[in-house]
């Protein structure tokens, strides 16, 4: 996480003092947010993102040139292109291995993952980085309180390696493109220009609505690809939006709220980071312990979602 954060007082403090009136008492309420992150000017993903790797492979005892993939999940990319993943290999002084982004906005983590998974499983890699990395304070508009007060800026990132004993069991991803509108960022660059409105839209009841059905969905599809049933799952790892939609995917897989790990209270919304944030948070802490069987679930724009069942 960038240092500077900001709680619900500090935000609502801030927000009034440009005529946009919200509360603690709503934010809480409606979303289980009580702080978040912003990074500082000139901080981009791909600075969060290299903090998350350097912290990813000490932990996994991989050296940085050991690497030999590295995807980004990431709608926040530092430029246009090339892509941030690109960026950060060179920030970890290593070149030569294939690196690119995975644009699938909340989602984009578990897509990341499952392609990574995927190459390792072609012989095309053996030691994969993998990034969830976002500033969407950039993106976000502070005179809009629907959407301002749920997102923070933040990365986390895991290495993956090839290995006899499967870790990652099963995945299933899916999209929707009709519901490009409910949650967009629809400017873009044109001639040297901004066209269109380059800050964040959302249905907010839309995607609140559609997240609950496909989280359910994609929990139990990919339970059945790994012959796996709700029982079998020692921790679910969801997306980081809204603490409703995970009280409900938890109440629909007959999850206790104990073995779901929360931490969009600290963090907010940090979109394709909100997954490996979370997942760090809980293998530190020691929650999640070596052997035991997660869930990692991604929802949002496209529409995008999926889950990955894995063996930590
Ligand atoms: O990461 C991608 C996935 N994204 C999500 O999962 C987000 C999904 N959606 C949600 O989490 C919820 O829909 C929100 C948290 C965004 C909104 O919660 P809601 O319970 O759906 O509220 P609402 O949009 O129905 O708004 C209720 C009221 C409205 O006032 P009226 O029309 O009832 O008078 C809003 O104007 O709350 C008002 N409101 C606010 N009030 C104070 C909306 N935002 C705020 C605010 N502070 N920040």
């Amino acid at each position: 996480m960038p240092p500077h954060r900001l709680t619900n007082a500090d935000l609502v403090a801030e927000l009034a003092s440009q005529g946009v009136e919200t509360s603690d008492h709503w934010i809480v309420e409606r979303t289980g947010i009580r702080a978040r992150h912003f990074a500082a000017n000139g901080v981009f993903s791909s600075d969060l993102g290299l903090e998350a790797s350097r912290n990813a492979l000490v932990a996994a005892g991989v050296a940085a040139e050991d690497i030999d993939l590295i995807i980004v999940a990431t709608s926040t990319p530092d430029m246009v292109f090339p892509s941030t993943a690109a960026i950060l290999q060179h920030k970890l002084g290593i070149a030569g291995c294939p690196v690119f982004d995975v644009q699938a906005v909340c989602s984009g983590f578990v897509y990341a993952l499952t392609v990574a998974d995927a190459m390792i499983q072609t012989g095309s890699a053996s030691k994969a980085l993998v990034v969830g990395a976002e500033v969407f304070s950039r993106i976000l508009d502070f005179k809009d309180r629907t959407t301002c007060v749920l997102f923070g800026d933040g990365a986390g990132a895991v290495v993956l390696e090839a290995s006899r004993t499967p870790g990652i069991l099963a995945s299933d991803l899916h999209a929707d493109g009709k519901h490009v509108g409910i949650l967009c960022v629809p400017g873009h660059v044109s001639g040297g220009q901004i066209l269109g409105d380059p800050l964040l839209k959302m249905d907010g009841q839309a995607v609140f609505k559609l997240a609950v059905g496909v989280l359910e969905d994609a929990a139990r599809a990919v339970l059945a690809k790994a012959g796996k049933t709700e029982a079998d799952i020692d921790w679910l790892v969801p997306h980081q939006a809204n603490i409703r939609i995970m009280r409900s995917t938890a109440k629909k897989l007959a999850l206790p709220m104990s073995k779901v790990v929360v931490t969009v209270d600290q963090h907010g919304n940090t979109s394709a980071a909100s997954i490996p944030l979370a997942l760090d948070s809980a293998v530190r802490s020691g929650q999640i312990k070596k052997g035991e069987t997660v869930m990692l679930e991604g929802v949002g724009g496209g529409f995008t979602w999926g889950a990955v069942l894995l063996n930590f």
